[in-house]
């Protein structure tokens, strides 16, 4: 059993002061779903928790079970446990989806050819360059696999249901839910919309304004500001 503590988190992106105090705590095997307005600092959050360059930590903390993460390197952190799902992934040419499984998972291609099978992913899919000219579907799908095969503690996921179609979005929903309790997987799931929870049914729902969580709730939110939007006076 691990958690994930992210207390009174500041980050500042191009001179811009985003995170104004993230207060976060999530277990093992738990969901925890984060919805709010475009541009209110989500996807600032999912970057700033990996350590990516140019995001400036001048306040708080991020734990994984008692060891700071902030001011290490990405590397470290994903050994740490934690990854992440980009809500726009990378492309990286002449890398091959395969080899970087295979080498990052440290798993054989029969393994890899397997857990794509789980989540729709074809085996041809497998030779070509990592994200490159992939569809918004594909993306999700290459992102949910290394999910799967790199079996992390905890996975924040930015809006891996954008781009999907509905079977699409089935299939990784689940392949992910089976993760929280298969290997106890903890997620952070970036969304808009509810109907990914209809599958990954989340244990809290935080309701993110304006870089910093302003409600949190059970699964029964995420309808709620589906139907209200986020314009919620009595605050
Ligand atoms: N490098 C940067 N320089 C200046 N502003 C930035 C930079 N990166 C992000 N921002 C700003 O930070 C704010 C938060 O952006 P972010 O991508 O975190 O929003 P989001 O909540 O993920 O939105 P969406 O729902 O549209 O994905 C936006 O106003 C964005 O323009
Ligand atoms: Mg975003």
């Amino acid at each position: 059993m691990s958690t994930l503590v992210i207390q009174d988190l500041h980050v500042r992106v191009g001179g811009l002061d985003i995170l104004r105090g993230v207060n976060l705590e999530i277990a093992s095997g738990e969901v925890h779903a984060l919805m709010g307005p475009n541009g209110s600092g989500k996807s600032t959050l999912s970057h700033a928790l990996m350590g990516r360059e140019g995001y400036e930590v001048t306040q708080g903390s991020v734990m994984i079970d008692g060891e700071e993460l902030i001011g290490q390197p990405t590397w470290l952190r994903s050994r740490a446990g934690l990854f992440l799902s980009h809500q726009y992934p990378v492309e990286v040419p002449g890398v091959r989806i395969l080899d970087l499984l295979e080498v990052a998972a440290g798993v054989g291609e029969s393994v890899v050819q397997e857990e794509a099978l789980r989540i729709g992913v074809a085996a041809e899919f497998l030779d070509r360059g990592v994200n490159v000219e992939f569809s918004g579907g594909e993306q999700k799908r290459a992102e949910t696999l290394q999910l799967a095969l790199l079996r992390p503690k905890f996975a924040i996921l930015d809006e891996v249901d954008s781009g999907l179609d509905v079977d699409a979005l089935r299939d990784v929903a689940r392949r992910i839910e089976m993760m929280t309790s298969e290997s106890e997987l903890g997620v952070l799931a970036i969304t808009h919309y509810s109907r990914l929870l209809t599958v990954l049914r989340p244990d809290r729902v935080h309701m993110f304004i304006e870089g910093r969580v302003i409600k949190s709730g059970g699964p029964e939110l995420a309808d709620e500001l589906e139907r209200t939007g986020y314009e919620i006076g009595e605050l």
